[in-house]
């Protein structure tokens, strides 16, 4: 989704902009532009594409400050120079950057319109400029704080005002904003990841806060004008994190870094009790014996994060014996949900900061319920608005298709589930075979990875299909779902993931040759009936490739194709079975020489509705 970066110090503003607009480029986006002060104007210069194209078109020695930068994912108007921002107001002395979306863009427009302000763009952001400099008689805070008691919808936004060329001004409502403290420079963006070159001293600002910035210091008040202290975080964050390294694209590389992550989701051992066959989380925010009065568990998220949190779920209620569902973010939102005092809920998101489950997450506990967080982004408004939770741990995920999180969702709903299922019914000695299982995952996840090539070339032999089926049952359906998403994300191929059991009450008649089918088939309660839902593929004569952890003759016979993982468990084989996945939606890209890490019109963050 949308980034922003803004600069205020003495140096040149505009190579570290550029250089935070490319570390903001993993948001997603479709145009970018820069504003700067020179010489007392505002110089702003915007491009539809890619930051290279900006980059080409700005002027040679281009300099200026302070400054401001936006990479622009389309919601108000299509994707073309006049719509990038900074928006600029008709009198030209304000210019600002937005993320979000304001809801009553339109009856703002023709008051503004009536009062004079011309409109060059489609955007509901240049309402914002013109809004401001309407509100704005020498003093930028009253112009700002009036501006903002006007708007409704979300926004994180930095301004410029060309008469004070000593100011940088931020405010937020619903999407990411945060300060970095330099020497004698700070820099403004939505994302640490475009600042943490510059400075690792960070603090955030909240929903209805103004913060105003020199190059020394910082202000920031509420929208009552009253001044809200802030706390400087260190960020834990090393810059090789956030680059490639030697892996030709984000994904392959986050692919390649999921035995380090599972690992660092049980805390590197930290989190699990051996001796006793169970996990300790803290952070959750809840006494142990607090459990015994749940007695019924709801995960939500969206996307990636909902099929993990329909394998929680999954979990809770097989080893932790609660009632537990998994729900989409954004229809439960809406929904007039039934929030039961016993009731406990987990949020899901990977950024902490998507906006569906944001909101779905305040709606419970506007109705009283508690929700606990599964982020993996630390400072995130998920993690800190959640009543407690557990990080995933996973580092950051820059691709657009995330891999990563996924499998460390999973072990951190493992280590729930094994928890409190200790609490309950799940003896001791099974407890250590579930950790014994968790501690040889990583290794068995290596032992997949070493034979990538095998998948590149499956990926290569069906690239040329238009679609595919992803089947599977049990706890690894939501990993056929997964697999289905991960293919049509990056590749553009159409893939659907099926429950296989559902699968012939209608989607069979999709089976012909063209239609290659993929099953996930494991070990233990379900086995045979995959078999079964197999041979009614075969029976059509549709092709077969097969993900099974178990070497079978009939699903030799079955597959057209077949890959064999490691075993385990089956209630820890999600963690094994997606990543084939994973790699051959990878590889069908690049064999399709697809933009992997931001394939089109998708954003790695959704913070709109
Ligand atoms: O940051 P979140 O985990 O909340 O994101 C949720 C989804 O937008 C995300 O998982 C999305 O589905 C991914 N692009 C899938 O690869």
């Amino acid at each position: 989704m949308c980034g922003i970066i803004g600069y205020i110090g003495d140096r040149n503003a505009v190579p570290i902009l550029i250089e935070g607009l490319k570390r903001l480029e993993y948001r997603g986006y479709d145009s970018a532009g820069i504003g700067l002060i020179r010489r007392k104007r505002l110089d702003v210069h915007k491009k539809e594409g890619k930051i290279a194209s900006l980059e080409s078109a700005l002027p040679e020695k281009l300099s200026g400050k302070p400054g401001i930068a936006h990479t622009r994912w389309a919601t108000h108007g299509g994707v073309n120079d006049t719509n990038a921002h900074p928006q600029v107001s008709s009198d030209g002395k304000v210019a600002v950057v937005h993320n979000g979306i304001i809801d009553n863009y339109c009856k703002l427009k023709k008051k503004l319109l009536k009062e004079g302000f011309g409109f060059q763009s489609e955007t509901d952001t240049e309402v914002i400029s013109n809004l401001v400099a309407s509100n704005y008689n020498g003093d930028p805070e009253e112009a700002v704080q009036k501006s903002i008691s006007q708007l409704e919808g979300t926004y994180g936004l930095v301004f410029l005002f060309t008469d004070h060329p000593d100011l940088l001004v931020g405010a937020r409502n619903g999407s990411p904003l945060i300060v970095g403290v330099g020497d004698k420079e700070m820099l403004l963006a939505s994302d640490v990841n475009a600042i943490v070159a510059h400075t690792r001293q960070i603090f955030h600002i909240e929903d209805r806060e103004t913060v105003f910035l020199d190059k020394r210091s910082y202000k920031t008040i509420n929208t009552k004008n009253s001044v809200v202290a802030k706390e400087i975080e260190q960020v834990d964050l090393e810059l090789a994190e956030i680059e490639k390294g030697d892996f030709p694209h984000f994904m392959l590389k986050e692919i390649f870094e999921q035995p380090d992550a599972v690992v660092r989701s049980f805390g590197g051992g930290g989190r699990l009790l051996p001796d006793f066959g169970t996990a300790k989380l803290g952070g959750l925010n809840i006494e142990k014996q607090e459990f015994f009065d749940i007695n019924r568990i709801v995960t939500i998220g969206m996307g990636t994060a909902y099929y993990a949190a329909m394998i929680g779920a999954h979990l809770l209620e097989n080893m932790a014996r609660l009632p537990a569902t998994a729900e989409q973010a954004a229809e439960l939102r809406y929904r007039n949900v039934i929030v039961h005092k016993d009731a406990l809920f987990f949020a899901v998101s990977q950024s902490g900061e998507t906006l569906d489950t944001l909101a779905a997450m305040r709606e419970i506990q506007n109705r009283g319920g508690r929700v606990l967080g599964i982020c993996n982004a630390a400072g995130s408004t998920i993690a800190r608005e959640s009543d407690g939770g557990v990080f995933i741990h996973a580092g950051p995920e820059i691709s657009v298709a995330s891999t990563k999180a996924f499998t460390s969702q999973i072990t951190v709903f493992l280590l729930l589930a094994l928890m409190i299922g200790r609490m309950k019914n799940i003896p001791v000695s099974l407890g250590k075979n579930y950790i014994d299982e968790l501690w040889a995952i990583p290794d068995k996840i290596h032992r997949i990875l070493d034979r990538c090539e095998e998948i590149r070339q499956l990926a290569d032999k069906y690239r040329s299909s238009n679609h595919f089926l992803f089947m599977a049952r049990g706890i690894n359906y939501p990993v056929a779902l997964e697999g289905a998403l991960k293919l049509k994300e990056i590749s553009y191929i159409h893939a659907e993931g099926f429950s296989a059991g559902d699968f012939k009450h209608g989607p069979i008649a999709l089976v012909s040759e063209e239609t290659p089918a993929l099953f996930i088939a494991v070990k233990g309660e379900t086995f045979e009936k995959v078999l079964g839902n197999m041979e009614e593929i075969k029976a059509r004569k549709g092709r077969i490739i097969t993900i099974a952890n178990v070497d079978d003759e009939r699903l030799r016979e079955l597959s057209d194709d077949l890959f064999l993982v490691p075993e385990t468990d089956e209630l820890l084989s999600p963690l094994l079975t997606v990543i084939p996945l994973q790699l051959f939606a990878y590889y069908t890209a690049v064999a399709l020489k697809k933009d992997v890490d931001q394939p089109r019109n998708l954003a790695k963050t959704v913070t709109v509705e």
